[in-house]
Order: C-alpha cells, then structure tokens, then sequence
C-alpha cells in the first residue's frame, strides 16, 4: 500500500513503521493519523509480522505532536471529536493490537508524538530524546490519552508536573521514571530496538497476544486484570503453541512455535 507520510517495511517478522513527515518535525496531521491506522491493521493482519517497530523519520524528532496547524480554529464539538476518533483509529487501537509494539523515540516525543509512544507496549529512546506534554501552553489538554497512559506509566504526581508544567524531560530522566525501558545513542537506536524485537520473535505468538491482553485488562475500567489472566492463561492451554513450547521444553531442544 502506498502512504504519502509513512513508511513501512516488513523483514523477517519485523515491521517498521516510520512517520515521515521531517519538515515538521514528523507531527501527526488526520492523513497520518490514517495511514498510520491503516499500517497497523495491515500489520496486525499480517501473520508474518510478529513484531511492529514505530519510529519517526530524521535525526530531531519521533513525533513533535498533533498539528497545531489542523485544529487551531476548532469548536468544543470538533475538539472532542477530535480525541475520541484519534483514540479509537490510533491510540488506543495500538495498545490492544496483538502484536507487540515498540516505539523507538528518536528525538522530540510531544503531545500527541509522546501519547503515541505512550500507547506502544514500552519504549526505548537515543540520548537527545526530549518527553513531554506541552498542550496546556496551547490552553488545551492531552487528548489521546496522555492523561491516563503518563500516570500509569510514572505515577500520578510526576505526571501532574509534567502535564502543569508543560516541560520536557530528557531521556535519562524519562529512564529514570521508568517511562522509556532503555537508553542508546542515537546511532545505536535502531539497532538496539530489534535486537530486542528478535528476543521476542523467539517466543510464542499467541501467548503474547494473551499476555497484552491480560496486562491491559488491569488498567481497564470495570475489567479485573487478575480475571483476565485467569481466562487467557485457560486459552492458552488449548494452542499448539503451548503443545509445542511444553513438548520442545521436555524434549530439551528450542521451541519451533506455530503461531497458533
Ligand atoms: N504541529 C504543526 N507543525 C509543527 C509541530 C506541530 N505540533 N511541531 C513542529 N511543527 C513544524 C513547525 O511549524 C515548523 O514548520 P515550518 O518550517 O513550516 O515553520 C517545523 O515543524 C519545524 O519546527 P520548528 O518549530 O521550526 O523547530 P524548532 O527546532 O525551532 O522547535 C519544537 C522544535 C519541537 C520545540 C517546536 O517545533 C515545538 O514546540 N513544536 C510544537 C510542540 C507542541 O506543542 N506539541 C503539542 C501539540 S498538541
């Protein structure tokens, strides 16, 4: 499929998907927002895929945020609009795919570039990674997310800073908040990131997507995680991976996991 502001590759079970959109500093306009929709699905879709990466083109930034330029002249009603059909197409469409994904923050992560990364399963960032959620020097708030995925991520008061203030924090300090896994030059990112993309290739499929599945539950409203789990860790004793990582364990050789 051809997009005029991603780019996606798939090799060897990894996909990458890269906002290209450099100029401006990669920010997420609603043809974005689609495309990148369309790319996941795609790559949710496909069962060579096990692993998605999401990263931004050029050396200064992931994601620099919504553009401004797009919802400057909003109403209350597009505004809201706005969130909840961002949310539903992207966000939170990203954080329950079955696949795992990670975001490899190359440079600024603001407003909507951090509740993208955010909305990954973890992060990992190149040392001139800048975090932050400046929407309220916009006079508005963070709409995809931001205000429920920054407090479980760091806690509620570093996100209230972080939210009140309007600042950005750099890469060791997101590290040190426990925001992004890992810290790499920037050379280094890339690189990094699918090394740990393989480790995961490794590993069954299915039991992954449970394993989301049951992660997530816990920070759903009116869901209990500790259920969830109950009910995925039963399904996965019906999969052929599970046969297979069992058979292969008392066998004593690696597991050769169908993927279902
Ligand atoms: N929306 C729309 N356009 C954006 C953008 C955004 N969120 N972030 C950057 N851009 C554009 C700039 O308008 C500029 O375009 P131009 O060259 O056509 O004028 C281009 O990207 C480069 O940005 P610039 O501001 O010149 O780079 P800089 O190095 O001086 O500053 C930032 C970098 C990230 C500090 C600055 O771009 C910024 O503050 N961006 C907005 C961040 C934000 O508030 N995001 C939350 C949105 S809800």
């Amino acid at each position: 499929m051809k997009f005029n502001n991603i780019l996606s590759e798939t090799t060897k079970g990894l996909t990458t998907i890269t906002i290209n959109r450099p100029s401006k500093l990669n920010a997420l306009n609603k043809e974005t927002i689609n495309e990148l929709h369309q790319a996941f699905k795609i790559a949710e879709e496909d069962r060579a895929t096990k692993v998605i990466i999401i990263t931004g083109s050029g050396e200064k930034a992931f994601v620099a945020g919504a553009d401004i330029s797009e919802f400057a002249d909003f109403s209350i009603a597009e505004g809201k609009n706005l969130a909840a059909k961002g949310q539903a197409l992207l966000f939170d469409f990203i954080a329950n795919l079955t696949t795992p994904v990670i975001a490899a923050v190359n440079g600024f992560a603001l407003g909507g570039g951090l509740e993208l990364a955010m909305a990954a399963h973890f992060r990992i960032a190149s040392d001139n990674a800048k975090m932050g959620l400046p929407e309220v020097s916009l006079g508005v708030i963070p709409g995809y997310g931001g205000t429920q995925r920054l407090p479980q991520l760091i806690g509620k008061g570093r996100a209230m800073e972080m939210i009140m203030t309007a600042g950005m924090i750099d890469a060791k300090t997101g590290h040190n908040y426990g925001l992004v896994n890992h810290v790499t030059t920037q050379e280094e990112l890339m690189e990094f990131t699918q090394k740990i993309a393989s480790k995961i290739m490794r590993n069954s499929s299915v039991a992954i997507a449970s394993a989301i599945a049951a992660i997530n539950a816990g920070f759903e409203d009116g869901e209990n995680g500790f259920d969830a789990e109950v009910t995925q860790f039963g399904i996965c004793f019906g999969t052929a991976d599970f046969k297979e990582g069992t058979t292969a364990f008392l066998e004593k050789r690696r597991a050769d996991f169908p993927g279902e």
